[in-house]
């Protein structure tokens, strides 16, 4: 059987292997998929024996997908862009970098009826989990993408890295703190898509003021938080403006059948069913 593995600290309760068992099972095929909890300082070091002992493809998750990106002796355009490495592959004794969160959240969104094309977006946070599903999102042409963190400078750098990419889409891409959020001069319309990308979900916090709230949301709104496994405090607010929401276990098991087809081959997803294994997890 091929091995394979999720490497992560902590990573004792990742949904991966069950995942990737259910897509080889969907897929007619036999696999063996397993937990890797390498020391904070010690990512390439364990990767590095994973694949010397005969490992085909690492999923890497917090906190070491830029180590990911460094061990890596290749990368796709698409993990350049994102800054980061989520799903590792070796061929022909060579390491490849790729990143499938960006694909997978896009997916899981249009999977859920939502339609990125021509809409307002703004996006909540600007560190890793943020840079690595805007390049996907622009893709799709939405009417802007507004990305809002605490700090200035971060967002402002994310809008740098990506201004390219979202004039070839014709999306006006634009920064705000999450501060400028609270006055309608600044955002100048509530949006479509509300997506939390900040670490603020973890702690049981909202990133957006009740303020803030009142500016962003509308009836008819879609709000996504990566976080799954809970209503997080910024679902119960988009909640009471009378948004949809979602959690981002979705997007989980997206990019997963990402990694799935990368390493098994594309000709494969015409017999996996994210959906499916995703109706299993709930
Ligand atoms: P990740 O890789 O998960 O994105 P990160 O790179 O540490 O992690 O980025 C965390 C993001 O969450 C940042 O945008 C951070 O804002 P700052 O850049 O201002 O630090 C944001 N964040 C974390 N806690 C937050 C909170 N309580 N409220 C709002 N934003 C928060």
């Amino acid at each position: 059987k091929d091995v394979y593995a999720v490497a992560g600290n902590p990573i004792a309760h990742s949904k991966s292997p069950m995942i990737h068992q259910q897509f080889a099972e969907q897929a007619g095929q036999e696999i063996h998929y397993g937990r890797l909890q390498p020391e904070l300082d010690g990512f390439a070091k364990a990767a590095k024996s994973f694949f010397a002992a005969g490992g085909k493809g690492m999923n890497v998750t917090v906190p070491f997908k830029l180590d990911a990106q460094a061990f890596a002796d290749q990368l796709t355009d698409r993990a350049q862009l994102a800054g980061a490495v989520n799903t590792l592959c070796i061929q022909n004794g060579k390491i490849y970098g790729d990143n499938t969160d960006g694909a997978g959240l896009v997916r899981d969104l249009l999977a859920q009826g939502i339609d990125i094309h021509a809409s307002h977006i703004l996006l909540l946070g600007a560190g890793g989990a943020s840079r690595g599903v805007i390049g996907p999102l622009l893709q799709r042409s939405p009417k802007c993408l507004v990305i809002a963190n605490r700090s200035a400078a971060k967002a402002d750098e994310l809008v740098k890295i990506f201004a390219d990419l979202a004039v070839r889409n014709e999306v006006s891409l634009e920064s705000r703190t999450l501060a400028d959020l609270e006055s309608a001069q600044n955002t100048l319309h509530a949006f479509d898509l509300v997506i939390n990308a900040t670490a603020a979900g973890l702690t049981d916090e909202s990133p957006l003021s009740e303020v803030a709230v009142m500016q962003v949301f509308k009836p008819g709104s879609f709000a996504y938080d990566m976080v799954y496994g809970k209503t997080t405090a910024f679902m119960k607010q988009a909640l009471q403006r009378g948004a949809r929401i979602s959690d981002g276990l979705g997007m989980l098991v997206e990019q997963a059948a990402d990694a799935f087809l990368i390493w098994r081959g594309a000709e494969l997803a015409a017999k996996i069913d994210p959906r499916a294994v995703l109706a299993k997890l709930r």
